[in-house]
Formats: C-alpha cells, structure tokens, sequence
C-alpha cells in the first residue's frame, strides 16, 4: 500500500453537510414554480451539477423553461445558497473532517479536492480548510461531470502522481463510478447499502485512521 501517495476528497458530503442547503435553496426554487420535492428525491441530487440538478428538478415539476428563464433560476438557486454559506462557520465542517485533514497532511501525503461545486473555494475558505489543499478541482475547472473521472484526473495530475497513488473519498454514486472510471480506489463515506461499489464505506471521518483504511483496502491490490 505504501504507493499510495495523493488522497482527493469530495466537498459535499464528504468535508461538509451542504446537502441541507442545497435542497432548501432548490425546493424555494421549485415552491416558486408551483410545485415541491421531498427529501428522497433530493438523494438523486447529491454530486450532480448545478445544470443537471436543476433539470432533474424541473423534469420532477413537469416544467419546461426557456434557455434564459433555466439560467435566471439557476442563478436565483445560487443566490439563495450562498445566503447560507455566507453565514457558514468553521464548525459546520463534518465530524472528524479537520483531524482527518491535519493528520493525513502530518503524514505527508498529498491533498486535493474533487467538487463539482463552483462554490468550493468558498466553502473551503469557510471551514478554514483551504490549507490543507495542494490542488482545488471544482465546477470551475472541470467540464465534465461525475461520473466521468475527469475531475479526479485532474486532481491526480495536479498533485504530480498517476490515478493509481491516489484514493479518493466519495459520498455519492456517481463519484465512487468516477474514482473507478479513473482507475482509483475509493472510499466511501455513508451508508454501506447504497454505496455499494466502493472498496470500503464509513459512516464519516471520525475516528478514522488512514493507515487503518490502507489496510483495508490492502486485499483489493494484486500482490
Ligand atoms: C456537488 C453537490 O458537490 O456540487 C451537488 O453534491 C451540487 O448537490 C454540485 O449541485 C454543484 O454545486 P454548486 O455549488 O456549484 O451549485
Ligand atoms: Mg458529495
């Protein structure tokens, strides 16, 4: 296992609970246009691009938009967000997430970030975190969305190694199928039933310990 050398980490889900917010700013949308959703469906919305999500959303409410009313609700969506993640303290980083960080940079290994949010230098500057980085891979960078690996490409290629030295942490499906359309392993954090391709799931980064997660995931290299 020593060749892994480079750990990229999903925003969402992963570091931070902006999945709250985000259906609270979505649903305002969708209350707007005269329909609602619910928690379930906002499941499918998890790691998906601001554009799909609003599709997606818009397919639930049988509605179609102009191309200029789909960009002025997109924008109205990120507004209403943003009015939470200005008000967003270092604290709402999930359990676990900044020991993780500090330990696994202690140890010497490389840091990157694989979002598809175009709002994760702000959230990372939010939670205090942005040091930890040695490369930040967002929506704004990336042109394709999970699960394509590009992001993770990216990510591996920024911190100098190939995908095979880096592990990448995923609370969604579609970003545990991007880590492996990438040739990574990756660790999934949230509920074994439903991330059920990861190599190994975790209900979050407390208590942690990467070395213990390698040992792990030790069985699923060739010797
Ligand atoms: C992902 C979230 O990380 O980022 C999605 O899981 C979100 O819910 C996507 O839609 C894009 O985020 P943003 O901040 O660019 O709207
Ligand atoms: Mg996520």
């Amino acid at each position: 296992m020593e060749h892994i050398k480079g750990l990229i980490f999903d925003l969402d889900g992963v570091l931070v609970d902006t999945a709250k917010y985000h259906f609270l700013a979505w649903r305002r949308m969708a209350n707007e246009l005269g329909f609602d959703f619910n928690e379930h469906q906002n499941e499918q919305l998890k790691g998906v691009s601001r554009k799909q999500s609003l599709a997606l959303i818009l397919s639930w409410g049988g509605i179609t938009l102009s191309p200029a009313d789909f960009e002025k609700y997109m924008r109205l969506k990120n507004d209403w967000y943003l009015e939470f993640i200005q008000k967003m303290q270092p604290d709402e980083a999930l359990p676990g997430a900044d020991v993780f960080l500090r330990q696994s940079k202690a140890a010497g290994y490389k840091i990157a970030l694989g979002s598809a949010s175009k709002n994760s230098r702000l959230i990372l500057d939010k939670l205090q975190f942005t040091h930890f980085f040695d490369a930040i891979i967002d929506g704004n960078v990336a042109t394709e969305s999970k699960p394509n690996p590009q992001v993770f490409l990216l990510g591996a290629k920024a911190l100098g190694l190939t995908p095979n030295q880096c592990l990448v942490f995923e609370d969604a499906i579609a970003g545990i199928q991007a880590a492996h359309n990438g040739g990574m392993l990756a660790v999934g954090i949230g509920q074994p039933e439903i991330l059920t391709q990861a190599e190994v799931v975790y209900p979050g980064l407390d208590g942690l310990q990467l070395a213990a997660i390698l040992n792990e995931l030790k069985t699923f290299y060739k010797a």
